[in-house]
């Protein structure tokens, strides 16, 4: 990747500090270094312009930035012209939790999987739908509620799910919840109830999820995952499994989509022995070559328990999600949800379901879809041209690619990323406990870069590869 001077310069805002023009530039270049303004690597426009732009001498700055050199700050080499080196510490600002508590330092990018690009959330949109939502509820939406859901978010959802996603969806088996974490949670409890011991998982997801159904009394056995998605036919042979929790259109983390033949084994194990699927439909909306893989629940809507989410379509902050559910289970799931929170906030509740009547949230999909698609292409051109023989795979939907990487290295790149102010994953992070030891990789989250920070954070990711 090439640096532009434009959008560098635009950010680069050095201001001589203390007395003397070259002491004061050296100053203030070590400052930025220092704060992790500047990371490691960054390269600095030329003397010439640095030198125009603050209306000082060329000499100045030249002389400024081969004493830096000296120092060790900054690095100049012949053709690549001068960056901040490669060692110089780059700390980000430390980022306080609840209490002071002082959580983690903030990267300086950030690759990590899980976040769409939180910069392009609707705002207008979302607002012009919340006057228009709140402006025509009736008093009573403002009361305590059904935990269900508001009837108009519910009937809208149905028809978009239906269309979308091809989900089997009447209103009257749809519950909103708040984040697929709430949905999940409220299923591990109603499993529980049904005496259910065992949810089968995938190899490799959310360690968070493997969690909260083990917190409701639940055992995770794993079923391996290979490049066909996870192998439901080893669903058989698990025993006291009563339920199986699956990504069947883009599995988490490793992006294959479940082969037709291991959705159909999951739906006839389903069939055969009473159990439920619980189908994560987490990043379903974005798919980039061909049409978006259908939803596994249309194959047996009493079997299948459908969840969806708005925080990978919106924003986690939202804290939206809904389910579809089997009839029989309406009932046990509202039980379940409101003797333990009640309900969702009805405001947001009503205005997602104007944002959707609208085809507001059909446009804002579309919009991001192109804007991932063009950064998946982006990230596989520079991979192709930074690290040619690491293979990269589940780049067909969603908002992460999986970059596979030399065996043994994994955690030195994690590593060094952190080091210049990368934050990057490493995909044994998601690896089940029980599950076959796997390949090193990375988890590149390529969504998560507010669109100005996206060229910056490849950039970096490409400074951090190994050497194949
Ligand atoms: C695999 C997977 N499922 C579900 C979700 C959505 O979770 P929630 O709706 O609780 O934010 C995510 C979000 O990162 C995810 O990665």
């Amino acid at each position: 990747m090439t640096d532009s001077w434009a959008a560098f310069g635009a950010d680069l805002h050095i201001e001589p500090v203390g007395t003397g023009l070259r002491s004061g530039l050296m100053n203030a270049l070590r400052e930025a270094v220092r704060t992790g303004r500047l990371t490691p690597g960054t390269r600095l426009p030329s003397s010439r312009m640095l030198a125009v732009d603050l209306g000082v001498a060329r000499n100045t700055v030249a002389d400024a930035y081969a004493e830096l050199v000296a120092e060790g700050w900054l690095t100049a080499r012949q053709g690549s012209g001068t960056r901040v080196a490669q060692r110089a510490d780059a700390p980000g600002p430390a980022v306080r939790g609840a209490g002071g508590r002082q959580v983690r330092r903030r990267p300086v990018h950030n690759l990590m999987p899980g976040s769409p690009d939180l910069s392009a959330f609707p705002r207008a949109e979302w607002l012009k739908a919340a006057r228009r939502a709140l402006t025509a509820a009736p008093d009573a939406a403002f009361g305590y509620d059904d935990p269900q859901g508001r009837s108009e978010l519910r009937n809208v959802l149905a028809d978009y799910l239906a269309r979308a996603r091809g989900v089997y969806a009447g209103p009257e088996r749809i519950v909103i919840c708040s984040g697929f974490v709430h949905g999940l949670t409220l299923m591990g409890k109603v499993l529980r109830r049904r005496e259910v011991r065992a949810a089968a998982v995938e190899s490799y997801g959310l360690d968070i999820h493997r969690n909260l159904l083990a917190d409701t009394g639940l055992r995770t056995p794993c079923l391996p995952v290979d490049e066909l998605g996870a192998r439901t036919g080893k669903l058989g042979g698990a025993p006291g499994v009563g339920a199986v929790l699956l990504t069947p259109a883009h599995q988490f983390p490793t992006g294959v989509p479940l082969h037709p033949d291991r959705r159909a084994a999951a739906v006839d194990w389903a069939r055969s022995s009473g159990g439920l699927i619980l189908e994560d439909d987490y990043d379903g909306e974005f798919r980039y070559d061909r049409q978006p893989v259908g939803a596994l629940q249309g194959l047996d809507p009493e079997r299948v328990v459908y969840m969806g989410t708005a925080s990978k379509s919106l924003a986690p902050g939202l804290r939206l999600a809904w389910m579809v559910l089997p009839e029989g289970l309406v009932d046990e799931v509202c039980d379940a949800k409101g003797g333990f929170d009640w309900m969702s906030a009805a405001p947001d509740q009503l205005t997602l379901a104007e944002l959707i009547a609208s085809g507001a949230y059909d446009r804002h999909v579309r919009a991001m879809r192109l804007r991932y698609r063009r950064r998946r292409d982006q990230l596989v051109e520079a991979l192709a041209e930074r690290a040619p023989d690491f293979e990269v795979s589940g780049i067909a939907a969603g908002l992460h690619a999986v970059l596979e990487l030399p065996e043994g290295t994994e955690q030195s790149v994690v590593q060094a990323a952190t080091w210049q102010g990368l934050a990057l994953e490493r995909l044994s992070r998601f690896r089940h406990q029980d599950a076959a030891p796997g390949r090193d990789g990375l988890v590149i989250g390529y969504g998560t870069p507010s669109e100005s920070g996206w060229a910056g954070a490849l950039d970096a990711l490409c400074r951090v590869l190994p050497q194949a």
